[in-house]
């Protein structure tokens, strides 16, 4: 070792060694900066949120479910054998902020939409334990008492916008009027339907005369790892 004893002895030369190995740290990590819009492949079937999607987004976010649930389903046989695919980056490529973490007091909700009917979910929000008995889940029953306006979800768009959601300027006018329509079973869906594909429609909250916060979190809830279809990716060489 004596050319290490050297080395630390020679201020000079330590410094130039030190600065080279920290500089092959530094590109190591900044390089692959250079090419992250090829790493975040666009995936068919991923698009933002409705406007009732993402007013129930800010209900989950502000209530706080985030704590007890993530929604990244890791690339682990266990995980994948219960939850189903494991989650893919352009899924939470229009979630700002997004839900990954590894916090499961409750289980994963990235795969949960389409798992449960509606009324399931109201009855489990109102009363977690009437559902599961053992839950440690807090009620949420007075999201049904709180009614939506969708007079500023135009402005939610626009500020989503700001962070490179790309809303259409027919999605921003039309803000209001879908967000009302998504949660309306008499609704006219056709124009929601073209620019949400996929969007899961009709009363969620069991008052079709009142669009309230619950409406919006089952709608969120309910979209949940359903915009990409899944049957066409393998996982196979993970259950291997
Ligand atoms: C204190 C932790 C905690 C918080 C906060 C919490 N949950 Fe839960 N959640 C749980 C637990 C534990 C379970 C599993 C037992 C059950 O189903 O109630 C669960 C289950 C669920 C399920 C069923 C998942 C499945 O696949 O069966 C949904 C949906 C859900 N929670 C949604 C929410 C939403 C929405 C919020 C916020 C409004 C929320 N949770 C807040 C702990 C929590």
């Amino acid at each position: 070792m004596d050319w290490h004893a050297r080395i630390e002895r020679n201020g000079f030369i330590l410094l130039i060694l030190i600065l080279v190995t920290v500089g092959i740290g530094g590109i190591v990590e900044i390089v692959p900066l250079y090419t992250i819009d090829t790493t975040i492949e666009e995936v068919e079937g991923v698009r933002p949120y409705s406007p009732l999607e993402l007013a129930g987004r800010d209900v989950y976010i502000r209530e706080g479910c985030y704590v007890c649930h993530s929604q990244m389903v890791r690339p682990f046989r266990d995980e994948i054998e219960r939850y189903g695919h494991y989650s893919i980056a352009a899924e939470s490529m229009y979630d700002h902020p997004f839900q990954w973490g590894s916090k499961r007091t409750g289980p994963d909700l990235a795969r949960v939409g389409g798992k449960y009917s509606n009324e399931w979910h109201v009855a489990h929000l109102i009363d977690p334990r009437a559902i599961v008995p053992e839950s440690v889940m807090p009620p949420y029953g007075f999201l049904v008492d709180r009614t939506l306006e969708p007079n500023a979800i135009a402005d939610n768009l626009r500020a989503n916008i700001a962070v490179g959601v790309p809303y259409t300027e027919d999605m921003v006018a039309n803000a209001a009027a879908d967000m009302r329509a998504q949660a309306d079973p008499d609704a006219d869906f056709s124009g929601l339907l073209e620019r949400y594909p996929n969007a899961a429609t009709g009363d969620f909250d069991g008052d079709p005369e009142r669009l309230t916060e619950m409406d919006a979190l089952v709608a969120y809830l309910q979209i949940l790892g359903q915009m990409v279809d899944f049957s066409q990716y393998s996982t196979e060489d993970l259950r291997q």
